[in-house]
């Protein structure tokens, strides 16, 4: 899966060489949440979504197309980044920071390689 993986991006990173830098909203075309970052950390977080979810990058996207918005679960990940985004600026900022910081959750977190991690279990 991830020689597979290393492929797709390598060639996704020479479509957008030279680039790595410009903003990913300029790079990219169907982008809601993650304009705030560069076209080269945007591939980055890709693969560690995949890696997150145990997934390749079809488990979101047609490959190749990436701008297209016809699978679910590019969708259901929007609303994941707002949930792990609203979790962390409203509800773990409260926490009192240790030597590495105020804690954070990101999608490993949960899913720990898994596209569904366990739901609610107590009784
Ligand atoms: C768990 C779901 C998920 C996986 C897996 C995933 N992506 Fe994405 N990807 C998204 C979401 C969600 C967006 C849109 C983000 C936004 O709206 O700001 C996106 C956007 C993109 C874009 C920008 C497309 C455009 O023009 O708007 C590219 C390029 C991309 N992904 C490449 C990849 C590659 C390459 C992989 C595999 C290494 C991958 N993605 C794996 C969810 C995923
Ligand atoms: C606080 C825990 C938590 C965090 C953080 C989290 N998720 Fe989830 N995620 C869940 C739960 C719970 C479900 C529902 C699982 C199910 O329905 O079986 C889920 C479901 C999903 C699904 C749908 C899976 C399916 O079976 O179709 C996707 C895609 C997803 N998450 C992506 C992400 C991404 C991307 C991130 C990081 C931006 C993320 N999640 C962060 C808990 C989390």
């Amino acid at each position: 899966m991830a020689v597979v993986r290393k492929v797709i991006v390598d060639k996704l990173m020479a479509q957008i060489a030279g680039r790595e830098d410009s903003s990913s909203q300029v790079v990219f075309q169907n982008l809601e949440l993650l304009q705030d970052t560069t076209a080269g950390r945007l591939v980055k977080l890709m693969d560690y979504y995949s890696v997150a979810m145990g997934r390749n990058c079809e488990f979101c996207h047609v490959i190749d197309k990436w701008a297209d918005e016809s699978k679910q679960d590019k969708k259901r990940s929007r609303l994941m980044i707002q949930i792990t985004n609203a979790i962390n600026r409203e509800q773990l900022s409260k926490m009192p920071a240790d030597e590495e910081g105020t804690p954070k959750i990101d999608c490993m977190t949960c899913h720990r390689g898994r596209n569904s991690p366990n739901k609610q279990i107590v009784p």
